[in-house]
């Protein structure tokens, strides 16, 4: 996929890569309050284990306001390499496979427990998060545009996704993106890190 054009903030979207492991773990650590092994990190930015995932990059823009008014002070070199600066404002990640390989009461709830559906795939969003200062400009809404376009590339039954139940601004970002709620599931997410306030 060709990174799309830079929206007015010069926020653009393109598949995540492998340079961007350490910002995507950062955000991850500070956006939820479960931890995820490194080997999820790893697999994401390589595409690794049936996982689709896109970046929101978003330029560093004291930096390269910088490099561009006084060209003459900085080596071309530098200039460059300020250009390309770049932070991880959001990601998305996802995983499609077999409905084969889904939890059987998930297939349940999807409408796709009968035999004939094994073969049928769906994509489950592992995590979709955007960073505090880029919140609210419609970036996730941008990001999960591109799960659903891949589903329906790929010919997917299902988009779905777990969401918690205290996290009730994904709730609302997700039934604004069209979702709807099937089930509650207690004691779906243990939540151990005690790094973010401990939810009720
Ligand atoms: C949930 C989250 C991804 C939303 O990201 P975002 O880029 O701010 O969302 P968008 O700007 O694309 O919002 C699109 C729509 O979702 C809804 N929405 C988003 N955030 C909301 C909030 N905090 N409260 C209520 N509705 C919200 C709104 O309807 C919004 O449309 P509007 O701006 O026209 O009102 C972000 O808050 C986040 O990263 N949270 C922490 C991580 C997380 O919980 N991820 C989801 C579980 S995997």
């Amino acid at each position: 996929m060709a990174d799309s054009p830079p929206d007015r903030e010069g926020v653009y979207y393109r598949p995540l890569r492998p340079s961007d492991e350490p910002s995507l773990q950062q955000l991850h650590a500070r956006l939820f309050p479960l931890d995820y092994d490194q080997d999820f990190f790893s697999k994401a930015v390589a595409g690794a284990d049936g996982i689709v995932a896109w970046a929101a990059a978003a330029p560093l823009p004291v930096l390269t306001y910088v490099g561009e008014l006084a060209p003459q002070l900085v080596p071309p070199s530098a200039q460059q390499e300020w250009r390309e600066a770049e932070v991880l404002a959001g990601f998305i990640t996802a995983r499609a496979f077999p409905t084969l390989y889904a939890d059987p009461h998930d297939r349940d709830l999807l409408g796709l427990a009968a035999r004939e559906a094994d073969q049928e795939w769906v994509l489950y969003v592992l995590t979709l998060g955007v960073a505090e200062a880029y919140q609210h400009c419609g970036i996730a809404r941008r990001l999960l545009e591109f799960a659903l376009r891949y589903a329906a590339e790929t010919a997917c039954r299902a988009v779905y996704l777990h969401v918690a139940e205290f996290n009730t601004a994904a709730q609302a970002f997700y039934a604004a993106a069209g979702f709807r709620q099937l089930a509650v599931l207690p004691g779906f997410y243990t939540i151990r890190t005690g790094r973010q306030p401990q939810p009720v």
